[in-house]
């Protein structure tokens, strides 16, 4: 049967715009652009160092140090709490790529445990089976801005001495319980890809933290273990959050809890609006979450037809991700195989993430779930 949607006007929505941010925020962004230029100093300057403060500060960590990228965040933060070659660290095989590459560069051995598909984190019951002799680290993912099940987590950690490591890199200001997200670990570790939250324009990256020690490592290995110019106390990388990115980031760090807001808000109409298609699943916020909606990702079965029928109607969307870790080429060495972790298989066969950032229109919203309700051949 031919699906047409009724009622509504044709539009093109994409899955995303970075731009209408850019033109709310005009003036004082090129203004906080000009003046990194004029002052001349771009590597480690006074808008890196009071960015830093910032973004701690709004976490509720007592440091945070500014480094190239989230994947570089992590990667550092592993070396810092002195992962070393052959460990294992646990993490989930539903997340973006770079979680898990940077647990192979620090030359640890990434044990996947399968998730929680209500809430497409770890599943907090199967952690302790996935523990050896070997393994050093945990790495809950925040996914698609609402976070793991931290205080679960936590209390695994303390009694087979672990460390954790958030990765809050689709989490900018979410919570657990009241605490931020990045803040309850020994580490937690964000991305300023320009589609996040809270984005640059640009790379960019933050580890923050409330040990004295490890943020003091941190630095050092961000810029080639140097103390000071020159003299290196340990051997480092060239991992740095640039002038002109953190001056952006600053200016855009005053709007980030009032573009969640809008996120939050524009996440509830469309499960208003969804509610009634019995086909899809829409976001399960867990009860001790204040979920941030990076994405917003439903389920059903019937996802890749629904998705061309979507992109037909110029409404564009993406899957986060469509396949596993633990099924990539790049990961056959570590020997996993399709059914070994059912969940989060399920899961990237089913997910869809729609259109979601804070200047979406409620008007685009209605025409996308009009547009599923069609699909599903239900009344408008
Ligand atoms: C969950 C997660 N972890 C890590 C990263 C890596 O961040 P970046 O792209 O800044 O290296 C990303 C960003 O894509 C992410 O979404």
């Amino acid at each position: 049967m031919e699906k047409i949607i009724t009622g509504t006007e044709n539009m093109r929505i994409p899955f995303g715009d970075l731009k209408p941010q850019y033109f709310q925020l005009k003036k004082e962004i090129d203004g906080a652009v000009r003046q990194v230029i004029e002052r001349g100093r771009f590597i480690l300057g006074e808008e890196v160092e009071a960015f830093e403060k910032e973004f701690a500060e709004y976490c509720g960590c007592g440091y945070g140090i500014g480094v190239g990228s989230g994947t570089e965040a992590i990667h550092l933060a592993l070396i810092a709490l002195s992962i070393q070659p052959g460990d294992e660290v646990i993490t989930v095989p539903n997340t973006a790529v770079p979680t898990v590459s940077a647990i192979s560069f620090a030359g640890a051995i990434p044990k996947f445990v399968d998730i929680n598909p209500d809430t497409y984190t770890i599943d907090v019951t199967k952690i302790e089976s996935a523990i050896t002799k070997k393994t050093k680290a945990i790495i809950p993912v925040h996914l698609y801005g609402q976070c793991a099940d931290m205080d679960t987590i936590l209390d695994i950690s303390k009694k087979y001495n672990l460390a954790v490591i958030e990765d809050a890199c689709q989490a900018h200001g979410a919570a657990y319980k009241g605490k931020k997200a990045g803040s309850m670990g020994n580490a937690g570790c964000f991305s300023f890809y320009p589609t996040k939250n809270l984005g640059a324009f640009g790379d960019g990256g933050m580890v923050v933290a409330n040990d004295a020690a490890i943020a003091e490592r941190l630095k050092l290995l961000r810029n080639y273990g140097q103390e000071k110019r020159y003299f290196h106390r340990i051997k480092g990388f060239n991992s740095r959050l640039d002038e002109i990115q953190a001056a952006i980031l600053r200016v855009k760090l005053k709007c980030l809890d009032q573009w969640n807001t809008t996120r939050m808000e524009k996440a509830a109409l469309y499960k208003r609006l969804l509610r009634d298609v019995s086909n899809i699943i829409t976001p399960i916020e867990a009860p001790y979450s204040s979920h941030v909606y990076h994405l917003f990702v439903i389920r059903c079965e019937e996802r890749d037809d629904l998705q061309g029928f979507l992109s037909e109607k110029g409404i564009g969307t993406l899957i986060h991700y469509p396949r596993p870790i633990h099924l990539q080429e790049s990961y056959r060495d570590l020997k996993y195989e399709k059914g070994d972790l059912p969940a989060a298989e399920h899961c990237a066969e089913t997910i869809l993430s729609l259109p979601l950032y804070p200047e979406i229109k409620d008007s685009e919203i209605e025409f996308i779930a009009a547009a599923i309700k069609d699909f599903f051949c239900l009344n408008i």
